[in-house]
């Protein structure tokens, strides 16, 4: 890779006890690249992710980010350096609106700069990034509504603005698509592939439905077992004997 990759990863590995759930995985992800990480349920791809965004420190290996080394920095010193991620399972207030879900965030985000500087100035500003991020991911519209009120797929936006606000430059996202409806999968997609297209965002999901794996990533990594069993475009992974071993016993891949 002639780029410095966004992400690099170094035979990285992570055990509860002597159950090694991920082991010597090394990988490499370019500025701008959509990539996207399978394999089978209990693969290890969430854990990979908590060890990559500071959530576990990992049992081995290193974790570069855009050329620094950040291998078991804590989540909240690899966020500002423009590493987030959302969750497998949705994580919002859902008391509190559209607009303050990713405006709360914001204001801790800058609490610092606040007592230094005009705060009245800083909030506005703040209130405009949130209304911008909202527009972004098209809900605008329900800016003023409490989450909870929000369709499921609505909601998922919300926690996609919230991660946007903090404009990462590298996105971890967990089954972005997961329990959505055709219709708010298809909005997902294009959502994620007009970022990356418009901002340069990179971005890294995991997903089990195939048909959203094929309609991003440009390149596919293959968890089984804590190790990586393969890499490359969707076409060699479609057609690689081993990756449908391990999906389906030699079956075809769902797609
Ligand atoms: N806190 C823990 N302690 C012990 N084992 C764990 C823990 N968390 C996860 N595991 C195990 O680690 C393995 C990998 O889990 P992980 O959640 O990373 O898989 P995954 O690929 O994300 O699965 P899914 O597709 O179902 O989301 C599984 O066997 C799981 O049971
Ligand atoms: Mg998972």
């Amino acid at each position: 890779m002639n780029v410095t990759p966004i992400l690099k990863i170094e035979n990285l590995g992570h055990a509860y006890g002597s159950f090694k759930v991920i082991d010597d995985i090394s990988l490499e992800i370019a500025p701008g690249e959509l990539s996207a990480l399978i394999g089978p349920n209990g693969a290890g791809k969430t854990t990979f992710y908590n060890v990559v965004s500071g959530r576990f420190p990992p049992t081995r290996g290193r974790v570069f980010f855009a050329g620094r080394e950040i291998t078991g920095r804590p989540a909240h010193k690899v966020v500002p350096l423009g590493m987030l991620r959302s969750f497998q399972i949705t994580n919002i207030f859902p008391e509190l609106t559209v607009r303050e879900n990713v405006l709360v965030p914001l204001l801790l985000h800058h609490r610092r700069a606040f007592s230094l500087l005009r705060p009245l100035q800083g909030e506005k500003r703040l209130y405009r990034q949130a209304d911008e991020v909202l527009e972004k991911v098209g809900i605008g519209a329900h800016a003023d509504r409490p989450a909870r009120e929000l369709a499921y797929g609505d909601q998922r936006l919300v926690e996609m603005a919230i991660v946007l606000a903090r404009e990462p430059k590298l996105v971890l996202l967990d089954e972005p698509t997961a329990g959505m409806n055709p219709e708010e999968t298809t909005r997902m997609i294009n959502l994620i592939k007009e970022l990356a297209a418009r901002f340069g965002t990179t971005f890294f999901l995991t997903e089990h439905d195939m048909k959203v794996v094929f309609a991003i990533a440009s390149r596919i990594f293959v968890l089984h077992q804590g190790v990586l069993l393969a890499a490359g475009t969707p076409e060699e992974i479609r057609n690689d004997p081993r990756v449908r071993e391990a999906y389906l016993g030699g079956g075809t891949l769902p797609c």
